[in-house]
């Protein structure tokens, strides 16, 4: 008998319970030992804001945000070496230039001479998005931009400059008996009625690929496709928020019938041929821990209705980053970038990447946590009403807040609050809280950090916070209640 005779006798290995990982640890650094009383003297000084809580004390897993904290391949650390930081023209400009062009299109960044420029490097995804909407404010008045979500600093970047942010979610991210693959996409029949009564005062439309203010669900490719439909019709651009393009991609491939075969390449090809342009925030499926970028399509409807921009972000991006061939980065983040975007379409990565997320999501569902299911690409979103429902928590408690401190404190694990505080106001003449309509804690997972016995463990840790609920006091704000962007700044005691 030959080896085939053996394997087909046996069960296929994808038939195992468990699965390896596609990656091993190329390095490792040792986590500071603490208790949780010495957490929770440090996080009561930090007013029970896990933003100023030191991370060398997190001891368990740092899941406050998934941005800028990817671990590193060895060929992405190797690349930081091949780092040229010259002045004009690095090397890895153009290196970045054809992995830019391979992974989204041609038509995104023009070889600089041989057309108007239209590739715009930044720092991070915030920079990009304050160059497009600090000019697009000047293009008309009232203007509104509409999504199927803005992220927050999305969101605050526009109405700095006078714009107005409107989120159009889809019905079923807000039906929790919905059990849609797709709940990130947008409400197309509201974005239709918005289009045909103020058309002429919408300068782009956005889609975020996935969703992270709604609840990090992914975009149908036939959401997108309706999308641009709605915009073709009245003439408006079409853009991505694509910081997380590829987990987008993986679920078209995973749970739209006709991807099943397609590649992830040609899936996003696929994706950005709908649109006229995107900004992008490289530390989420860039794989790096810096950069940003902006860019237009070549022929697009953007280019064309505002042509004008075009040189106008040029020298904004002269004046506030740097030179356009770097761009805000430096020659060793754009070479490790470049090996990143590589890396990130790969079927092999992305599969056990969202289906450690899935797990975690699915191991605290099973334990009777209410979370947002199905679960997203990059996080698990915790239902914080439902959480405590029962308890004596009231919304002015902000629970997600105390939650997060909580577990902090006590099992080392850090998550973030996405709702009530967040997302909320308050009214200081009224003297009144105004609440959003979701209620988040968030538990955004790095890229090929952690292994899944960490992320049981903070699992359990929920767990245990769940069973002694009624024990988690409420909060509230000693600092910053009014302010804008709040949850970065303010300052809580337990009630
Ligand atoms: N857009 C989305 C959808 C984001 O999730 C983020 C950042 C940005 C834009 C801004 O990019 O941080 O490079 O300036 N999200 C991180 C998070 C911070 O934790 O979700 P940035």
């Amino acid at each position: 008998m030959d080896f085939s005779g053996v394997l087909d006798a046996l069960p296929a290995q994808d038939e195992l319970q468990t699965q390896a990982r596609p990656y091993f640890n190329h390095s490792v650094e040792l986590k500071k030992v603490c208790t949780a009383r010495e957490r929770a003297e440090v996080l009561e000084k930090a007013g029970l804001n896990v933003f100023f809580f030191p991370s060398e004390m997190v001891t368990g897993c740092d899941l406050l945000s998934d941005s800028g904290v990817t671990t590193m391949t060895a060929q992405q650390w190797a690349a930081l070496h091949l780092g040229d930081e010259a002045y004009g023209s690095n090397r890895g400009y153009f290196t970045l230039m054809e992995n830019i062009q391979k992974t989204f299109g041609e038509e995104f960044f023009s070889e600089p001479g041989t057309s108007g420029p239209n590739a715009f490097i930044f720092h991070q995804g915030r920079a990009c998005e304050d160059a497009l909407f600090s000019l697009l404010s000047g293009v008309g008045t009232d203007l509104i931009i509409p999504s199927n979500g803005h992220f927050d600093t999305t969101q605050a970047n526009i109405e700095l400059n006078h714009i107005r942010a409107l989120n159009l979610f889809s019905p079923e991210l807000k039906d929790p008996a919905s059990r849609s693959h797709f709940k990130g996409n947008m409400d197309v029949s509201r974005l239709e009625e918005l289009c045909s009564e103020k058309g002429s005062r919408i300068p782009v439309v956005y889609l975020t690929v996935t969703n992270n203010t709604g609840g990090g669900q992914p975009v149908s490719m036939d959401n997108i496709k309706g999308v641009a439909a709605v915009c073709e019709r009245y003439g408006i651009p079409l853009f991505f928020d694509a910081c997380r393009f590829a987990e987008n991609a993986w679920f078209i491939k995973r749970y739209e019938g006709s991807y099943e075969n397609k590649s992830i390449p040609t899936i996003i090809r696929e994706m950005f041929s709908y649109v006229d342009g995107f900004t992008i925030s490289f530390k989420k499926d860039g794989l790096v821990n810096m950069g940003g970028g902006l860019f237009l399509k070549q022929g697009g409807r953007f280019l064309k209705r505002h042509a004008a921009l075009a040189d106008a972000l040029l020298d904004y991006q002269i004046v506030k980053e740097g030179h356009p061939t770097y761009g805000g980065m430096s020659g060793r983040d754009i070479m490790a970038l470049a090996v990143g975007l590589q890396l990130v379409t790969r079927q092999e990565y992305l599969s056990y990447r969202i289906r450690q997320v899935q797990k975690f999501g699915r191991s605290l569902h099973d334990m009777g946590i209410p979370v947002l299911l199905p679960i997203g690409g990059h996080a698990v979103y915790l239902d914080v009403n439902a959480f405590f429902e029962g308890t004596a928590m009231k919304p002015d408690d902000f629970g997600g807040i105390a939650l997060t401190a909580v577990l902090l404190a006590a099992y080392g694990h850090r998550a973030c609050e996405l709702g009530y505080f967040a997302f909320g106001s308050y009214n200081s003449e009224r003297g009144t809280h105004i609440f959003p309509e979701v209620n988040f804690v968030r538990f955004a997972v790095p890229r090929l950090r952690y292994e899944d016995r960490d992320l049981q463990n903070t699992a359990e840790a929920v767990k245990m916070l769940y069973d002694h609920r009624e024990r988690i006091p409420g909060v509230e704000v000693i600092y910053g209640r009014e302010l804008p962007l709040r949850h970065f700044k303010a300052r809580f005691a337990f009630k």
